[in-house]
């Protein structure tokens, strides 16, 4: 019979993509490119690190189309042609790092992006501009402000998709991903609970799907059928789950919404599926784990110039006595879902595969292959979704984050010995800080840890390939 470690290690297949296993390294990164959108060298040390500690693929962290669609500054993106030297550079390092561990290609797929209104940080080139969106109602966390796109503008939209698309190919990455899920653009016109237009885009979910129908087929006719396409999409979004939201206009797209969704996907010609949850970044449910209150309270002031509903948000996450109640809204739900324990740490087994079952009734009505986001980190943790077919493959965030050479302890069939603990302290760090692992427990001390954070601005093996 085939070991867990076998199956994990076992080539991912697609119609145009091959991977030497089932690993995917979900998108992350932090604020460490330039500031008008070009590459810089930690992102490439960045991503080595992944590559050589064995995945098969590392989807890049979101890439703007536009700078207008920027999520936060410091983000390297892909919205002219002098960008795709930098994202040919970084395909080399990746593959080439790969190397080091099996021989063989770490393979580099880059994420296109539009954040739409969910725009953390706009940036000074979109100071005193609503954020494109669907709809001319604010975000629905941060009130940022919104609006909703004229035909004109979608067809910029759909340009500026298939031309960042075509820059992609240039570059020679491996295949691209539509970050089409977690309340970006792409999710705001998706789903039942933010799209409140009355035109063709509108109404009905074959309407809510027709952005991203006409970017698949325009990005189709910019770089052909055999260039891998792969979409992350939310088919479940809990749009007001357990009250976190309760402003917004029902609970959004539920898992039949998500089921017929994926196979119109399948249809508009996508070559593979990548499941995630939400109707907003972040949610209690994804990435599932506790809202690192302390954490928020040191980041969270350079968002209030962007949102109408951010300073209040601060105020609770600043000050001791509203810290509780701040908590208990977040984590009320991942309470009554057993997903954390009293003292609000996650329950490693709650997490790991979060999402199987979704994936899996997905996987039932596709023919193209799925892969499925949420707290993988065990080698039987892994197996299973891949055994009792729920998925093909598995993308991983955080444990690698904690662990870059994760995939070094799943082929023997062991575990790391500080693994990730969910607490989500890198994401709260996010918004000023290089991404690490902020978790103090898991390190020696405070120098241990900084070290590690800072290691991608020096990193010799990066340098020493460039
Ligand atoms: C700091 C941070 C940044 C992220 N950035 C992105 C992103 O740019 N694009 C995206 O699709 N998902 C992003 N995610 C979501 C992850 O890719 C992943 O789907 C999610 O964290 C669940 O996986 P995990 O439990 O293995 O962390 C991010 C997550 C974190 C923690
Ligand atoms: S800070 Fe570290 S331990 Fe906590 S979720 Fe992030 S990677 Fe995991």
């Amino acid at each position: 019979m085939t070991t867990d470690s076998d199956l994990i290690f076992q080539p991912f297949s697609a119609r145009n993509f091959q991977a030497k296993n089932r690993l995917f390294r979900s998108s992350i990164s932090g604020r460490i490119d330039n500031y008008d959108g070009s590459g810089a060298q930690a992102r490439i040390n960045f991503e080595r690190r992944f590559a050589s500690g064995g995945v098969g693929t590392i989807i890049s962290s979101h890439v703007p189309v536009h700078i207008r669609g920027r999520i936060l500054p410091n983000y390297a993106a892909i919205d002219r042609d002098e960008r795709v030297p930098f994202w040919r550079e970084t395909a080399r390092q990746v593959r080439e790092a790969g190397r080091g561990f099996d021989h063989q290609d770490c393979k580099f797929i880059l994420q296109l992006s539009h954040s739409g209104h969910q725009q953390d940080i706009g940036g000074i080139e979109n100071q005193g501009q609503a954020a494109l969106s669907s709809t001319n109602r604010r975000e629905a966390f941060h009130g940022i402000p919104s609006q909703a796109m004229t035909p004109a503008q979608i067809r910029e939209i759909v340009e500026q998709f298939a031309q960042g698309a075509r820059r992609a190919r240039e570059a020679g990455v491996d295949g691209i991903e539509l970050h089409g899920g977690n309340g970006y653009l792409f999710s705001q016109f998706l789903s039942s609970a933010i799209n409140d237009r009355r035109d063709d885009y509108g109404g009905s979910l074959k309407n809510r799907f027709r952005l991203m129908k006409e970017v698949i087929e325009a990005i189709r006719g910019q770089v052909g059928a055999d260039f891998f396409l792969m979409v992350k999409f939310s088919p479940v979004e809990y749009a007001n789950y357990a009250l976190t939201f309760p402003w917004r206009r029902g609970e959004g797209n539920t898992l039949r919404d998500g089921i017929e969704l994926a196979q119109m996907i399948e249809q508009a010609g996508a070559d593979a599926l990548h499941i995630s949850t939400g109707s907003q970044f972040p949610h209690p449910f994804n990435p599932l784990g506790p809202f690192p209150v302390a954490e928020a309270s040191r980041t969270y002031q350079s968002m209030i110039a962007s949102g109408k509903f951010v300073f209040t948000k601060f105020l609770f996450f600043r000050y001791g006595l509203l810290q509780p109640l701040a908590r208990w809204i977040w984590s009320r739900s991942l309470y009554a879902q057993g997903i954390l324990d009293q003292h609000e740490q996650a329950i490693p087994a709650k997490v790991e595969g979060f999402l199987a079952s979704q994936a899996q009734a997905i996987k039932a009505a596709v023919k193209i292959p799925v892969i499925v986001t949420g707290g993988f980190q065990t080698v039987q943790g892994i197996a299973s979704v891949l055994r009792n077919g729920a998925a093909d493959g598995v993308s991983i965030a955080r444990s690698l984050l904690a662990n870059p050479d994760l995939p070094r302890y799943l082929r023997q069939g062991t575990a790391p010995p500080k693994p990730c603990t969910y607490c989500n302290k890198c994401l709260l760090n996010v918004l000023e800080h290089p991404l690490a692992c902020y978790e103090l427990s898991r390190f020696r001390d405070y120098e241990e840890m900084m070290a590690e954070a800072m290691a991608i601005f020096t990193d010799k093996t990066g340098e020493a390939a460039r």
